[in-house]
């Protein structure tokens, strides 16, 4: 299938993420099963699955948080499988976590320095966070906890950005939120986008990803089930691939594109 018309995925050069058969267990639960994807610079990469599908222990994975029990992590072609987080971080895989994990009693620019923690140089600084966010500055003082969900979710964003990530990871920025403040925080993307990252994000609002994404890749029990654009996937596809419906064995797009081994 011809994807050239994919945001960035041109089919030449270098992915900046390949994750290539990986399997991830808690315990005794397979939650990814020899999952495969690449990811190319400039994209919007959308995972998209159920509760439980498996997107954030990939996103986790991917980050260093969780580890792969087969399968590697590959970051512009270089295997970082056994980079512990930080040295993930400093290589410029940085995660928005689920449920945003700001620290409640520190200030919003307090939160905003442990971000800066492992940073890379780059665009990036609190003060750009500021310029880019305007609200923001006015409320550097006030306590995490503070804040409304929606900005509490923008400061989660600033805390990733100003550690200039090359691949940002991002974990259901709408979970918990309102649909308009939603499609706020998703209207930050192409001002994030601008600088330069590439962004992995994961959502179960299917919708709302298919706005944003370049590329997506539906899950099923941590099995790819559907893969495409957005254009190039239909309502009834996405919904049988999200929903594990009959007939979606019949993958469309690239399954496994990243087991070329
Ligand atoms: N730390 C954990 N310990 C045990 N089981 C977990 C843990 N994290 C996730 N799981 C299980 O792994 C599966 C995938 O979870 P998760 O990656 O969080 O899915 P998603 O983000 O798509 O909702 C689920 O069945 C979940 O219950
Ligand atoms: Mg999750």
């Amino acid at each position: 299938m011809n994807e050239s018309t994919g945001g960035g995925r041109a089919g030449n050069g270098t992915p900046i993420l390949e994750v290539r058969d990986l399997s991830v267990y808690h315990g005794q639960l397979r939650a990814l099963d020899a999952l495969s994807l690449r990811v190319y610079p400039g994209e919007v990469y959308a995972i998209i699955g159920a509760n439980g599908a498996g997107k954030s222990t990939l996103l986790r994975t991917i980050a260093g948080l969780h580890h792969p029990q087969s399968g590697s992590v590959l970051f512009e072609g270089t295997d970082v499988t056994g980079l512990r987080p930080e040295r993930r971080a400093r290589q410029g895989i940085v995660m928005v976590p689920e449920g945003r994990r700001l620290f409640g009693s520190l200030s919003v620019e307090e939160n905003l320095k442990v971000g800066a923690t492992y940073a890379r140089s780059g665009p990036w600084t609190i003060e750009r966070v500021y310029e880019t966010f305007d609200w923001m500055r006015d409320r550097r003082n006030q306590r995490a906890q503070q804040l409304s969900g929606g900005e509490q979710q923008t400061v989660a964003i600033g805390r990733a950005l100003v550690a200039n990530p090359r691949l940002l990871l991002l974990d259901e920025l709408s979970l918990g939120l309102a649909p308009l403040i939603v499609q706020r925080i998703y209207g930050m993307l192409p001002q994030i986008l601008e600088t330069g990252l590439t962004v992995l994000l994961v959502e179960q609002d299917v919708s709302q990803a298919l706005r944003v994404a370049t590329h997506i890749h539906c899950l099923l029990e941590g099995r790819t089930t559907l893969e495409g654009t957005p254009a190039g996937v239909s309502a009834e596809q996405v919904e049988a691939a999200y929903f594990g419906l009959a007939g979606t064995a019949a993958v469309n797009g690239h399954p496994g594109e990243g087991s070329v081994s």
